[in-house]
């Protein structure tokens, strides 16, 4: 009895020891979200907006309004949704955009989807905030075409509109000014926001919402280093950091300071999957193309095509729940 006491003890130890390494080996096994809670964050509930410019049910119906209005170009056949289509991920899925006269910027149309929670507009960084964003492409010779008094006349020559800008802007004498169309396009851009990605799901706790797959990519990019500028709730620090890759020098081409050359705002993440090409000039046709070109440049590493594969299931998890906007009728001329 006495012998039997003295060999349970050590057998009942190792047990007790394998045991804790079996917990502690399922516990690294299943990444938890708190391993990546601080670098990923979900998509905040309150979409920010500026003090000036306060969303009203009225005011985002008129930006719709003119978000889908190519009367605001020159040609009359360009609209913001020519090229940032809400059918194609917020994009036009060219390399480069086609604007007026089938002219090219020579950049790649970012998303709208989110853009509201940029404070940096633009692949340079040279506006700040959406209504600054939205009196450039309007008036862009390679975009729209359009001064912004001929644009506010085009627009108050159409008799239904007035209704409309005197609902958005109440109390305004004259509500009918280019200030106000970028307002309420702002306005109606903040709703094009896409909550609920897999991500989203698995920080709030839905573990099954990243496949397994998914999960080891998300470690993957946390390991390799792209999470130093892809991290937070738009999968971007949102500020610029320096690309080097084809001829178009990025914020320089704004600041002409040579300490600017190659500056990109950082990409988003998210809904990634759907708006290919990629990068500022639309080089990578796909994103297998543009993770590696990514790893290599930024991080001068070669992925190995597990880890591509890995990094893809990601990325591919990454598609929230799209904004249902229902193309609105235009008042007739
Ligand atoms: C001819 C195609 C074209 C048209 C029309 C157009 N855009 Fe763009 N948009 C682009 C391109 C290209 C860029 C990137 C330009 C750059 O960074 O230099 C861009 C950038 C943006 C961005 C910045 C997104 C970000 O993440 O930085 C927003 C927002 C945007 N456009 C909204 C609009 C709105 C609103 C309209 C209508 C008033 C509009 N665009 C009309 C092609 C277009
Ligand atoms: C040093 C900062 C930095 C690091 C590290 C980094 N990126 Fe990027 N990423 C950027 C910038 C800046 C852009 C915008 C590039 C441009 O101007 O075309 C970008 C763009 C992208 C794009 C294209 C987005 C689009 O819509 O065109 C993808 C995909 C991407 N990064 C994935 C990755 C992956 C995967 C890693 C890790 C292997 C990574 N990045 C590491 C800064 C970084």
């Amino acid at each position: 009895m006495r012998k039997n006491f003295w060999i349970a003890i050590p057998i009942l130890g190792i047990l007790l020891i394998v045991s804790a390494m079996m917990i502690a080996a399922q516990d690294t096994a299943e990444p938890r979200p708190q391993v990546v809670q601080g670098v990923f964050a979900t998509l905040p509930d309150v979409v920010p907006e500026p003090e000036d410019n306060p969303s009203t049910p009225e005011k985002i119906l008129l930006g719709q309004m003119l978000y889908f209005e190519p009367r605001l170009s020159s040609s009359g056949i360009i609209s913001c949704h020519t090229c940032h289509n809400l059918s194609l991920g917020g994009t036009d899925r060219l390399p480069t955009s086609l604007g007026h006269n089938f002219q090219t910027g020579g950049r790649n149309a970012p998303t709208v989807l989110n853009a509201a929670f940029f404070d940096l507009q633009f692949w340079d960084a040279r506006a700040t905030g959406l209504e600054e964003q939205a009196e450039g492409p309007i008036q862009a010779s390679v975009e729209m075409n359009q001064p912004a008094d001929i644009a506010v006349e085009r627009i108050a020559s159409i008799q239904g509109y007035l209704p409309y800008f005197e609902a958005a802007f109440p109390g305004e004498e004259n509500p009918l000014t280019f200030e106000n169309i970028v307002r309420a396009i702002a306005a109606f851009e903040r709703t094009l926001i896409t909550p609920n990605d897999g991500l989203d799901r698995y920080l709030r706790g839905e573990t099954d919402a990243l496949s397994e797959d998914a999960r080891r990519g998300m470690e993957i990019v946390v390991q390799v280093g792209c999470v130093a500028c892809h991290n937070g709730a738009m999968l971007s620090t949102g500020n610029l950091m320096r690309f080097n890759h084809g001829d178009d020098v990025g914020r320089a081409t704004v600041t002409g300071e040579d300490s600017d050359e190659y500056l990109f705002r950082v990409a988003t993440w998210r809904n990634i999957s759907l708006t290919a090409p990629y990068f500022h000039d639309g080089s990578a046709e796909t994103l297998d193309e543009a993770i590696r070109t990514m790893a290599s440049v930024q991080l001068n590493r070669e992925l190995t095509d597990d880890e591509v594969y890995y990094i893809l299931a990601f990325l591919n998890s990454l598609v929230g729940e799209m904004p249902e906007v229902t193309i609105p009728a235009l008042p007739a001329d």
